[in-house]
């Protein structure tokens, strides 16, 4: 095979996690409440204040104390990098402090020690699916222009404790999300059914802002850290051949491409400037804030991509809807979905590659991608999972065929190489892991780690450098 169809030397194959959805320990060493904390029911639900009813983002897979047994295991499996979270309020427990908890800052150290120990390059994400709780209550979340120094203060502290030992960092994780969950994404409350698209656009234009001045501070700190954005990606394909059908595609899809546009970019493209105009949004900037975004876009695009998406113009085929990440859509009829609803479509990572490529001509970075599914211990205590294998496999085979078309592609990260709690519905039942967590989503279980069939599987995948699917 020719050296163009392969993996390139360097790959970074790995897997990607969360804070909030794997560490536990949400009170101990100073940590304060986070957004997550207040949400049960996953990131689609609405919050609650009350805290009384279980929360498994307490608990998580217990991470905060199994870290070193659990990269061991990733390590075991050969990963070349290692993608986490980075809770903010084990830093700045409210938000708004000058000062960092330094017991907050010690964990990641030791959990960065641990990867560096075993050659794998930590990647993280600054900011995923959390957010101070006190800087919701106090400032109404991302709506406040004061949370942009605030976040700011935040990487500054990161990038001056870690740039010497983490190169890769993405600023927030599917920063697209305030979209579509508001309270996760920006901290932002409404009534229920109810959005405000001003405080939704108001929150993403100070996380823009934000995330720049962390690319530049980042950047000033060491030239050579490679921060990236991280889009949710939405690729959405027309229902039909009708020509209506393929504009409405290109406009849902730009919904999505609109936060890469600023991040890559440096500008609002003028569909966005013409949408908020002809909506009555009117984005508060100050002055230098176009300045800012212009001088500070991202070294690489990193994004997930789980499923892809269909829009139709025609009523008919708007009934047949099936959920899926972030949103839910039309039923795209040439598909298979997981369990959850969420369309399978491999060939869509290859396409999706090819246009955020063509779209912005840097390196991308698949953060995220895989299959949540029930998995089941056999008598024998192995766990056969066949269909995550497959899923991988398809999926990989279609990122190899990316890079044969040019795409540059830098490194691959699984989402959830260890079972750790949902997203969207906050379970455990749902599983993406290689290693197995013996936990329920009512968080009875031992907690025992097991390898499932896919460990060997992927372990391979990265010996060979993708050779052996
Ligand atoms: C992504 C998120 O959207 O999807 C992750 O960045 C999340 O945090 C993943 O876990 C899978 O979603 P879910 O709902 O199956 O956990």
């Amino acid at each position: 095979m020719s050296e163009i169809k392969k993996f390139p030397k360097g790959f970074l194959w790995g897997g990607a996690v969360a804070a909030n959805q794997l560490e536990g320990a949400y009170k101990e060493d100073g940590k304060g409440l986070s957004t997550a904390d207040v949400s049960p029911k996953g990131i689609m639900s609405p919050p609650d204040f009350s805290m009384k009813d279980f929360n498994l983002y307490h608990e998580g897979i217990d991470f905060y104390h199994t870290y070193k047994e659990d990269i061991a295991l990733f390590a075991e499996m050969g990963f070349k990098s290692f993608r986490f979270s980075i809770a903010w309020t084990r830093i700045f427990p409210n938000g708004d402090e000058q000062t960092p908890n330094e017991q907050g800052l010690e964990f990641y150290e030791k959990v960065i020690d641990e990867l560096v120990k075993y050659n794998i390059e930590p990647v993280i994400t600054i900011s995923h699916y959390e957010m101070p709780l006190a800087l919701v209550k106090n400032y109404g979340g991302w709506k406040s222009r004061k949370l942009v120094a605030f976040y700011e203060n935040y990487a500054k502290t990161l990038f001056t404790r870690f740039h010497k030992k983490v190169k890769y960092w993405m600023t927030f994780n599917e920063i697209n999300v305030v979209m579509h969950a508001p309270f996760t994404g920006g901290g932002l409350l409404f009534e229920e059914g109810e959005k405000n698209d001003q405080d939704i656009y108001q929150s993403a234009h100070h996380q823009f802002v934000a995330s720049a001045l962390a690319v530049k501070v980042g950047h000033e700190i060491n030239p050579d850290l490679q921060i990236g954005c991280m889009i949710a990606s939405m690729l959405t394909y027309p229902y039909s051949s009708k020509p209506e059908d393929m504009l409405a595609a290109v406009m849902q899809d730009r919904k999505t491409l609109f936060f890469s546009d600023v991040q890559a970019r440096g500008y609002y493209p003028s569909y966005m400037r013409n949408y908020l105009e002809e909506n009555d949004i009117n984005i508060v900037m100050e002055d230098g804030d176009l300045e800012i975004l212009q001088e500070n876009t991202v070294d690489y695009i990193g994004f997930s991509y789980y499923m892809s998406f269909v829009a139709s113009t025609d009523p008919e085929h708007l009934k047949a809807q099936t959920s899926g990440n972030l949103l839910a859509g039309v039923k795209n009829p040439h598909l298979k979905a997981s369990e959850w609803g969420w369309q399978i479509d491999p060939v869509g990572l290859r396409t999706v590659s090819n246009q955020l490529y063509d779209r912005y001509q840097k390196p991308l970075f698949i953060v995220e991608n895989g299959l949540g599914a029930v998995d089941k211990v056999e008598d024998d205590g192995s766990v056969n999972d066949d269909h995550r294998i497959d899923y991988l496999r398809a999926h990989i085979q279609e990122m190899k065929k990316a890079i044969a078309d040019g795409v540059d592609i830098i490194g691959y990260t699984s989402w959830g190489p260890i079972d750790l709690v949902s997203a969207s519905t906050a379970e455990l039942k749902k599983r993406y892991g290689y290693i197995y967590v013996d936990r329920d989503s009512k968080g009875q279980g031992s907690n025992k780690r097991i390898k499932k069939k896919s460990f060997n599987w992927y372990k391979n995948v990265i010996a060979t450098n993708g050779e052996e699917l």
